[in-house]
């Protein structure tokens, strides 16, 4: 199904899990910015290296190099069918940007999804996230855990690494990032009509059940 979605929200809201929910219904990709620059970074690129110090402090990386990764990322085959971005745009000047993009490109943005979390569940979800070394499949201490303890349920991998960003300090100075840089897009997409706001709070299966009603699934 041709979709154009922005999922957006605090650090730790859902996005990553929804979008790839998503793109698995759809059938279309998962454009995620923190995704793509860890990638650079394990591959040392500079580009990754220059981002990782930033991330692993819980600091955004500036505009004009995720909107490049994204600008490049959208142009490619597999997008013609649309795509969901997650985490971008994640400041007014990105969501600007993105605007002219899809005006030069022809695109259509359907909906920006902002998915609502309270700050104590927010610290919950993310302290508690873990994901399979090799594969990349997500787990949590509380609400996914393989089903074999120690094993990883897609592949079979036994080591699982948890994000540097993921600790209680970080979490904090993304919260305020979030607030201070990233909130403002939302009155901006609001005014354009392509807002939604949906309560984050459920179960993975019931937020999904409200992402696939805001996108008419
Ligand atoms: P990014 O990777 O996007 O990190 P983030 O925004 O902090 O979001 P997270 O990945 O932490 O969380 P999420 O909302 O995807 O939640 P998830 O689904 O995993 O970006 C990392 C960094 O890169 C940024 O800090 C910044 O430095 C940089 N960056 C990226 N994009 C940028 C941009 N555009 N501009 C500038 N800098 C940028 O869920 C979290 C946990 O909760 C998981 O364990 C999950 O299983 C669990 N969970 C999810 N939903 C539920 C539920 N409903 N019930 C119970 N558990 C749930």
């Amino acid at each position: 199904m041709s979709k154009i979605v922005v999922f957006t929200g605090a650090p730790g809201c859902g996005k990553g899990t929804q979008a790839r929910i998503l793109k698995d219904k759809c059938g279309i990709p998962h454009l995620s910015t923190g995704e793509m620059l860890r990638d650079a970074g394990k591959a040392g690129t500079k580009l990754g290296l220059e981002a990782k110090a930033l991330i692993d402090k819980g600091n955004l990386v500036p505009d004009e190099m995720v909107t490049k990764l994204i600008s490049e990322r959208i142009g490619q085959e597999d997008c013609k069918n649309g795509f969901i971005l997650d985490g971008y745009p994640r400041t007014l000047p990105q969501a600007k940007v993105l605007g002219e993009m899809f005006e030069k490109m022809g695109l259509m943005l359907d909906a920006v999804i902002d998915i609502q979390v309270p700050d104590e569940i927010i610290a919950e979800r993310i302290l508690g996230r873990y994901a399979c070394q090799k594969c990349g499949a997500g787990y949590h201490d509380k609400f996914i855990q393989p089903k074999v303890y120690g094993v990883c349920d897609h592949c079979g991998g036994t080591e699982f690494v948890r994000r540097i960003d993921d600790n209680r300090a970080t979490v904090s100075t993304r919260l305020t990032k979030y607030r201070a840089l990233t909130m403002p897009i939302l009155p901006y997409f609001e005014e354009k009509g392509k807002l939604f706001c949906i309560d984050g709070t459920g179960s993975i299966d019931a937020v999904s059940k409200k992402v696939e009603a805001v996108i008419g699934l």
